[in-house]
């Protein structure tokens, strides 16, 4: 498709002519019309109508109260590793190849022995109904409807029991421990006989995270939190997976979180082991060490610690530790087909997406959601087809090149 936007060398040129006529005299600013991009007035009233998946973050803020918008947009200190994490995929450019075969594109992947229609999943995120009354069972089924992976989180506002319902089929459980391992079991065990075949163990919270952003937007609020988080903030009253949890004799401290407890979790489930949270390359050797069955890069959407670093630029470091012996997933900032296309060229295997589907379900519920994954389906599919890579196998490192020119 052609490019068919004004050149911005000319925009400018015409900017400037209306700016200095005597037609514009009166206006102390150029009228809104005239300025081209995204506009904070480009407030969308349906699903349908959207371009990108940020469209649906300007709806979802329209919707949510302060507190609950603070506590999804929010990153660390100043929020400066959710910019990193965008910026990382600037460090890369596509090398499109022409004239391949194109008439077919199948974006299938194989993950842990599973055929993903594609490979786009939807990440770990709590409390959905904090942001649509549908929430995980609204997502679950979005996921369905484009044939996508989803993963729950422990602090759901939904059971699992429910979601596996609503998804058709089993989604992986994240898993945050509890300080009673005995808890932790009764949640592993949970998840295992509903039928989730994985389990997904997030690593990267252990030290803690500064949130001031979700921390100042819910002083911000004017809206009295207990009136519905009626024991407080960190009331798991809500929170199924949690909430039926009774410590049990005999109750063992689940210990420290180290790789013992890897160790631990490998040996307490026959259910595979995913470890979220890895961004270096000694991690992902010492998780194949220790029976880790993928690994997944993230920094939990630049909400862990202000590292600065980008989670696509993780990904070969980590690809390089897994050495073939383990898939490498990734998340964190991932916004647009062409994000997707470049962590496939580094070597990941599936891309995860976190607030987008959320902006998504705040804005439309279900729909909303639908629409967010169709985009990202689309733009990955027209990238695919642009670069000539009719199957996700054929996206290699020769589709990027890495203007640091780095060697993993
Ligand atoms: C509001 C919110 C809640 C989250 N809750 C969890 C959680 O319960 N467990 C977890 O492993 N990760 C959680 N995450 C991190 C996501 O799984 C994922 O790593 C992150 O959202 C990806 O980055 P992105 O939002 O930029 O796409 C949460 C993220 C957000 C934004």
């Amino acid at each position: 498709m052609r490019d068919s936007g004004p050149h911005p060398t000319d925009r400018r040129a015409l900017l400037r002519f209306l700016a200095a006529s005597p037609l514009m005299a009166g206006f102390h600013a150029l009228p809104r019309w005239l300025e081209w991009g995204r506009q904070e007035t480009d407030i969308i009233t349906a699903a349908k109508d959207a371009l990108d998946v940020f469209d649906f973050e300007a709806v979802a803020k329209k919707n949510l109260s302060p507190a609950h918008f603070g506590y999804l947009q929010t990153g660390t200190d100043d929020d400066a590793t959710i910019a990193a994490n965008r910026e990382g995929f600037n460090r890369y450019q596509l090398r499109m190849r022409r004239l391949a075969d194109i008439g077919k594109i199948d974006m299938s992947v194989k993950v842990l022995g599973a055929n993903w229609a594609n490979p786009v999943f939807l990440c770990p995120i709590a409390s959905h109904c904090a942001f649509h009354p549908d929430g995980e069972i609204a997502v679950a089924r979005g996921a369905k409807a484009g044939n996508h992976l989803f993963m729950l989180a422990t602090p759901a506002t939904t059971s699992v029991e429910e979601v596996n319902a609503a998804r058709g089929e089993p989604v992986w459980f994240q898993l945050y421990p509890r300080n009673d391992w005995n808890q932790t079991h009764q949640m592993i065990k949970r998840a295992e006989a509903a039928g989730c075949p994985v389990l997904v163990y997030t690593v990267d919270l252990i030290g803690g995270s500064n949130r001031l952003t979700g921390t100042r937007a819910r002083r911000r609020d004017p809206a009295t939190c207990t009136d519905c988080h009626e024991g407080g903030l960190n009331d798991n009253s809500r929170k199924p997976m949690i909430a039926d949890l009774k410590p049990a004799p005999p109750a063992p401290e689940a210990g420290p979180a180290t790789w013992e407890f890897v160790k631990r979790l490998k040996d307490a489930t026959p259910m595979k082991l995913v470890l979220k949270g890895i961004v270096t390359r000694e991690d992902t050797e010492l998780a194949v060490e220790h029976g880790v069955d993928a690994v997944y890069v993230s920094n939990h959407g630049g909400r862990a610690e202000n590292s600065l670093r980008s989670a696509v630029e993780c990904v070969p470091e980590v690809v390089a530790g897994a050495a073939g012996r383990a898939p490498v997933l990734v998340d964190s900032g991932f916004r647009r087909g062409t994000d997707i296309f470049k962590a496939l060229a580094l070597g990941a295997t599936a891309v995860g997406v976190g607030r987008p589907y959320i902006w998504g379900l705040a804005a439309f519920g279900q729909e909303g959601v639908e629409a967010v994954l169709n985009i990202l389906r689309r733009e990955l599919q027209m990238v695919m087809r642009q670069a000539g890579t009719s199957t996700v196998g054929k996206i290699t490192k020769a589709s990027i090149i890495d203007r640091r020119g780095g060697t993993y």
